[in-house]
């Protein structure tokens, strides 16, 4: 048995409409708080489309009867931003800003093309000044299982530039990143899909579209490196899902929709993993204390979940309407399972 105090998920895509309402209770029942990414259908690129998201999420808890949840709200960083603009998002509370390269993911249309000019540098230099956090996606448009790496000169020269900025490189997935969190100002979060499977995974044996995600799962040696790095209770790594959600005829369709749906099982696998590796005690750190201290997050209210070491059937799929999303090892059974939630 295992009791967690306060677990945050610092990566998630909650979206909207009917799949946050299909979605939500999943992160919404078993974690204190979640980071929600703003790459909506129109990206939440001022304060007042945070708020309203915020309040969205908030009416959702309350209908499924999961209030002790605290949504971490990100803003969607885009050239026109302006210190206005920041000085209300800080006021409102609103502390990280979520950059996307343009084209690197899903929803990344509106993101940034050119991450260095003037103008971002000005953004930069603002939400320096401000203490906000700059949540970074950081891919180039390179080939697939390079574009982390290539994206590391940038990470070191926003690093050095802004000294006071605190950095979080989302997702890490390839072992050449993990050098970057020498800098002070330099963090990352680390997701379960990272740390437990490689690009086999998706197309080692047929095609599994429900595993491809960006950035792309990557070696064996990749994931061994990252998942040592989430065992050994680092004080730079939060945990941070990535959870997304998207239904399953766009994940069928030619173009497939890239994102893993992991929420369903994260706490249960966790457990595993880091019991299989001689590592439960640093699960705490990993999964809540680390992000408290990294994002400032003390002030959560409190949490307790236990965990038991019973035998867990992981769900086939939850329905949306006629559709439906398949979850990260759908119909597996897993050693671990929720026991009891206490608010
Ligand atoms: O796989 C991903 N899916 N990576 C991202 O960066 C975005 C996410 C999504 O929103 O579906
Ligand atoms: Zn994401």
């Amino acid at each position: 048995m295992i009791t967690l105090q306060n677990p945050l998920d610092m990566h998630i895509h909650l979206r909207e409409g009917e799949i946050l309402k299909s979605v939500l209770n999943f992160s919404a029942k078993y974690f204190s708080g979640a980071l929600a990414m703003p790459n909506l259908k129109i990206p939440l690129n001022d304060t007042n489309k945070v708020l309203e998201y915020k309040k969205d999420i908030e009416n959702t808890t309350k209908e499924l009867n999961c209030e002790a949840f605290t949504p971490i709200m990100s803003m969607y960083l885009s050239e026109s931003l302006n210190k206005d603009e920041l000085i209300k998002a800080k006021k409102e509370g609103i502390k990280i800003l979520k950059l996307y390269p343009k084209g690197a993911t899903t929803g990344s249309e509106n993101g940034v093309s050119e991450i260095l000019n003037q103008k971002i540098c000005d953004i930069f230099q603002i939400a320096q000044d401000l203490g906000f956090i700059l949540s970074i996606h950081g891919e180039s448009n390179g080939f697939s299982m390079d574009r982390e790496f290539e994206f590391g000169e940038i990470f070191e020269k926003i690093a050095i530039n802004f000294p006071k900025l605190k950095i979080i490189m989302e997702h890490l997935s390839d072992r050449r990143s993990i050098d970057l969190l020498k800098y002070d100002n330099i963090f990352a979060t680390i997701t379960l899909h990272h740390i437990t499977m490689s690009l086999d995974d998706v197309l080692g044996s047929g095609l599994n579209p429900h595993y491809f995600c960006k950035p792309i799962l990557k070696t064996p040696k990749d994931r061994d490196a990252l998942i040592n790095l989430a065992l050994s209770g680092s004080e730079k790594i939060s945990f941070g899902s990535d959870s997304a959600p998207h239904l399953e005829s766009n994940k069928l369709k030619q173009n497939g929709a890239a994102g893993i749906f992991s929420a369903p099982i994260l706490l249960p696998r966790l457990c595993e993993i880091f019991e299989k590796n001689n590592r439960l005690e640093n699960l705490q750190k990993f999964i809540s204390d680390n992000a408290k201290k990294i994002y400032g997050l003390q002030n959560i209210p409190n949490k307790t979940i236990t965990l038991t070491k019973e035998k867990y059937k992981v769900q086939d799929s939850i329905l949306v309407g006629n559709d439906k999303i398949i979850p990260l090892l759908a119909g597996e059974v897993l050693s671990w399972k929720i026991k009891d939630t206490r608010n």
